[in-house]
């Protein structure tokens, strides 16, 4: 594993991790296990800051809403896989979510649930 790529357990019983985003989400987990991951509206779905892309597992999360849609139109570098890590919530029935955050903080997340 080198410095940019990271792999994470994470523990039910532990969401939530932090104070940002909806519990369980991408930004709660990073948050949990010190990862940077921007969200300069704190998590409440009204920036793109938090841009990631779902690169396995995305059938195990939610499904975007309206609003999550509508502010990934802003985010840059936009795929299909596209996510706001704040509103992305795996719901654990992924044995592996791969997660690739795009921009200046580059990070490869892997989420390994319990
Ligand atoms: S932190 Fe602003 S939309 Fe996710």
């Amino acid at each position: 594993m080198d410095g940019d790529e990271h792999t994470l357990s994470v523990d039910p019983s532990q969401i939530p991790y932090g104070r940002s985003g909806q519990p369980g989400s991408i930004l709660d987990i990073c948050e949990g296990f010190d990862l940077a991951l921007e969200h300069t509206c704190g998590g409440v779905c009204a920036c793109a800051t938090c841009h990631v892309i779902v690169r396995d597992g995305s059938s195990s999360c939610n499904e975007a809403t309206d609003d999550e849609l509508d502010q990934l139109e802003e985010a840059p570098g936009l795929t299909l896989s596209s996510r706001l890590g704040c509103q992305c919530v795996p719901n654990g029935t992924s044995k592996i979510v791969i997660v690739e955050v795009p921009g200046w903080n580059r990070n490869a997340v892997k989420e390994t649930p319990h």
